[in-house]
């Protein structure tokens, strides 16, 4: 386990660092909390603020689809674990919904330093808005940084992680604006006739050697 305190770049492909924290739901030892889910761990700035509200809400409203997935979902910010449990019967409140995901207390910045979710130019004291999407063997496999007044899109973050399933799964890349059902890209290192035929039987649509469309594999 890395117990480091300094920020460190988390890369793709990084695995995740692990560590253990203080939650809403009790202490977190993070890889085994995982376990064989996958994982969106997110940090917002601050408790009791208008942005983070709506976003750890949709994230609670979001909880069949991260589901569905095999997705669980944490959440970090310095705030301490008393605000985090008074705001969140705000957040449940004014977002009509029920949190449904820790949320870690991470006052020391212990986890916001091992994962470098505090830019000291935007502010030296909040994380700024992080999303990590780590898959069941802890590697990193996307990485999101907003700032403070933007919230972010949870219909792009599934989106993400189908199609990374969807890479995993089915050998295929997704292009630019896929949505579940688009048409998906072989990847280019398959290149054998029998096993395009064999791992796409649909069939495919050749527009350049490096451009091949198919239906998406899983429909
Ligand atoms: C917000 O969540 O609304 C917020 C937090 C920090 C700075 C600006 C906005």
């Amino acid at each position: 386990m890395t117990t480091a305190t300094e920020a460190k770049p988390i890369r793709l492909g990084d695995i995740a660092p692990d560590f253990s924290a203080q939650s809403t739901e009790g202490t977190i030892d993070f890889h085994k909390w995982v376990g064989e889910s996958w994982c969106v761990l997110f940090s917002h700035p601050k408790d009791y603020t208008p942005v983070c509200t709506t976003e750890l809400g949709e994230a609670a409203k979001k909880g069949a689809e991260f589901k569905k997935r095999g997705v669980k979902v944490l959440a970090v910010s310095v705030d301490s674990l008393d605000s985090h449990k008074g705001w969140i019967n705000d957040i449940n409140e004014t977002q009509k919904t029920k949190i449904n995901y820790p949320i870690i207390a991470d006052e020391s910045r212990s986890v916001a330093n091992l994962y470098g979710m505090i830019h000291p130019q935007a502010s030296d004291t909040f994380t700024v808005r992080t999303v990590f999407v780590i898959d069941p063997k802890k590697k990193v496999r996307l990485t999101m940084t907003y700032p403070a007044a933007t919230g972010r899109n949870f219909d792009e973050i599934l989106r993400v992680v189908d199609a990374l399933q969807l890479t995993d799964s089915h050998s295929v890349a997704t292009p630019v604006n896929w949505k579940q059902g688009g048409e998906c890209v072989i990847l280019p290192s398959i290149k054998d006739p029998e096993e395009l035929k064999k791992k796409f039987p649909k069939g495919h649509r050749e527009l350049r050697p490096y451009l091949r469309m198919t239906p998406q594999p899983d429909r």
